[in-house]
C-alpha cells in the first residue's frame, strides 16, 4: 500500500533516531518517496548524509538552506505529504505539536500538514508518565492525530519501563495497514447528520440540546480519508470540516435536515445519522419575542418532529445501508435494539449518558455496536476519531456482508 506514497519522516532530538535510519530504508524499500524533516538536535543523533543517502532526497531541518538562501516551503511541504510520522517524537516536540509552538521546520510542516499524522514517542519513563506529555498526548489525539505507542523495555537510561520507540518494522505496518483501509470506501457516497437541531420558539429562544457535533464530524472525516465522497448535515455547532471530499450542509432544524439528508441519500449508499434530532417542535411560533408581561407564562404545544433516521429507513433501497446512533439512560440494549428494529436501521451505535466519558460534548465515547442480526460488539473507551474508525470498519463489514449475500 505504501507505493508512490508520499511520506515525510519527521526527526527530533532523541536516542531512537538511529532505528529512524531503518524506518525511511523500509519505506523506500516498499515503495514510498520520503522526505526527511529534522529538528535542529536531531542532527546530533543521526547526520543528515545517512538520511539523505538512504532517502534518496536532500534532509530538510532549517527555513532556508544555507548556501543557496533557498526558501524550504513548509506549505508545499504539507500539501506533498500523503502522511507524515514524526519518529522519535521526543517530549518536547509533543509539547509543541500539541500547542501549536511553531520555531523549527518540523513544527510548522507539522501544522501545514493536511494528511494524517503519526506520532512515534521515545523517551524515558518518567517523562512518558509526567501528567504534561500525558495532556500533550492526549491534545494531539483529539486533534486527529494517530499516536504509536512506545513499547516497555530497557531504555537509554537503563531503566526499564514504556517509553521505547514502536520498532521500524511495526510503524511501516501502521502506515500500510492505515493506507489499506483508506482505500475502503472508494467511490462510495455517505450522508452524515451530526450536531443539534435547534427549534425556535420565539425569534431569540429556542429548543435544543447538548450535541457538540463531535461524533458526527469525527465519522466524516475517517469516511472521507477512507474515500467516500461525504455529505455532511450539520446541525449549529462551531466545528470546521478541512476535508475536500466532505461537502457541508448547515441547517437549524429538523424539518431542514430531513430535507437535506433525503435530497444525498437518494445518491448514497449509506446514511449514518448521528445527530441528536429534537423529537418535538413548538407549533406556535411566535413572530415577536415573548414579553414577560402579564400573570400568566405563555404555553408551548409541541408537535412530534419527523423522524430522520426513519425516514431513510423506509426510503431504503436495497444495497444501501442506514446505520443509527442510541443515546441512553437506562434500559441501554433493549432501547437501541428496538430503535433498530423500529427505524428499519443495519446498525445502531449505543452511546450511554450514564458513562461521563462518553456521548455529548466530551473527545472520547464508549460504545456498543449492534448489527441488525442481533450481534452486540462493546468497544472500550476511546477518542471520538478512533470510535468513528471502528464505526466505519463494521459499515464496510455490512458492506462486504451485503456483496457477498
Ligand atoms: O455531538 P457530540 O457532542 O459529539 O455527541 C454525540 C452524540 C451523543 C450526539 C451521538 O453519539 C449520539 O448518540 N447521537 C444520537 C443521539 C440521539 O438523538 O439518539 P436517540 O436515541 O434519541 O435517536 C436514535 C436515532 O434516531 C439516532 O440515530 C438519531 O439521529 C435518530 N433520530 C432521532 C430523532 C429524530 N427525530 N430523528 C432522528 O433521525
Amino acid at each position: 500500500m505504501l507505493k508512490d506514497k508520499h511520506i515525510i519522516v519527521g526527526i527530533t532530538g532523541g536516542i531512537a533516531a538511529f532505528k529512524t535510519a531503518t524506518l525511511v530504508r523500509l519505506l523506500v524499500k516498499a515503495g514510498a518517496e520520503v522526505q526527511v524533516v529534522m529538528t535542529p538536535n536531531a542532527r546530533e543523533f543521526i547526520t543528515p548524509v545517512t538520511l539523505s543517502t538512504l532517502s534518496g532526497r536532500p534532509v530538510i531541518s532549517e527555513f532556508f538552506t544555507a548556501n543557496t538562501g533557498q526558501w524550504n516551503s513548509h506549505v508545499d511541504l504539507g500539501l506533498w505529504a500523503d502522511a507524515m510520522v514524526v519518529a522519535p517524537a521526543t517530549a518536547s516536540t509533543i509539547g509543541k505539536m500539541a500547542n501549536g509552538v511553531a520555531d523549527n521546520m518540523l513544527v510548522t510542516t507539522y501544522l501545514s500538514a493536511k494528511a494524517p499524522v503519526f506520532v512515534a514517542p521515545a523517551m524515558d519513563l518518567d517523562m512518558m508518565r509526567h501528567p504534561s506529555t500525558v495532556r500533550n498526548l492526549e491534545l494531539l489525539r483529539s486533534y486527529g492525530n494517530h499516536i504509536i505507542e512506545p513499547a516497555e523495555g530497557e531504555l537509554a537510561s537503563h531503566l526499564i519501563g514504556k517509553g521505547r520507540m514502536e520498532e521500524p518494522e511495526n510503524i511501516v505496518l501502521v502506515l500500510d495497514d492505515f493506507f489499506a483501509r483508506g482505500q475502503d470506501l472508494a467511490g462510495r457516497r455517505v450522508v452524515i447528520t451530526a450536531g443539534p437541531t435547534v427549534e425556535r420558539i420565539d425569534p431569540v429562544r429556542y429548543i435544543s440540546n447538548f450535541s457538540s457535533g463531535k461524533m458526527g464530524f469525527a465519522l466524516a472525516e475517517e469516511c472521507a480519508a477512507r474515500g467516500a465522497q461525504v455529505t455532511l448535515v450539520a446541525g449549529p455547532v462551531s466545528l470546521s470540516t478541512r476535508h475536500p471530499a466532505i461537502e457541508r450542509v448547515d441547517v437549524e432544524s429538523a424539518e431542514q435536515m430531513l430535507q437535506a439528508t433525503l435530497a444525498a441519500f437518494g445518491q448514497a449508499d449509506v446514511a449514518i445519522l448521528c445527530a441528536a434530532v429534537a423529537d418535538y417542535r413548538v407549533d406556535n411560533v411566535a413572530q415577536h419575542k415573548i414579553k414577560r408581561e402579564g400573570n400568566e407564562p405563555p404555553v408551548l404545544r409541541l408537535v412530534p418532529n419527523p423522524d430522520i433516521a426513519l425516514a431513510t429507513g423506509q426510503a431504503k433501497r436495497p444495497g444501501q445501508i442506514t446505520v443509527g446512533f442510541a443515546l441512553e439512560t437506562d434500559n441501554e440494549q433493549a432501547n437501541a435494539l428496538g430503535k433498530l428494529q423500529r427505524k428499519h436501521l443495519d446498525m445502531i451505535v449505543l452511546n450511554s449518558l450514564r458513562d461521563p466519558q462518553a456521548g455529548f460534548q466530551v473527545d472520547t465515547n464508549r460504545v456498543t455496536i449492534i448489527t441488525a442480526d442481533g450481534r452486540q460488539t462493546p468497544y472500550p473507551l476511546k477518542n471520538k476519531r478512533e470510535v468513528a474508525a471502528d464505526v466505519v470498519d463494521a459499515i464496510h463489514q455490512l458492506i462486504l456482508s451485503q456483496k457477498n449475500a
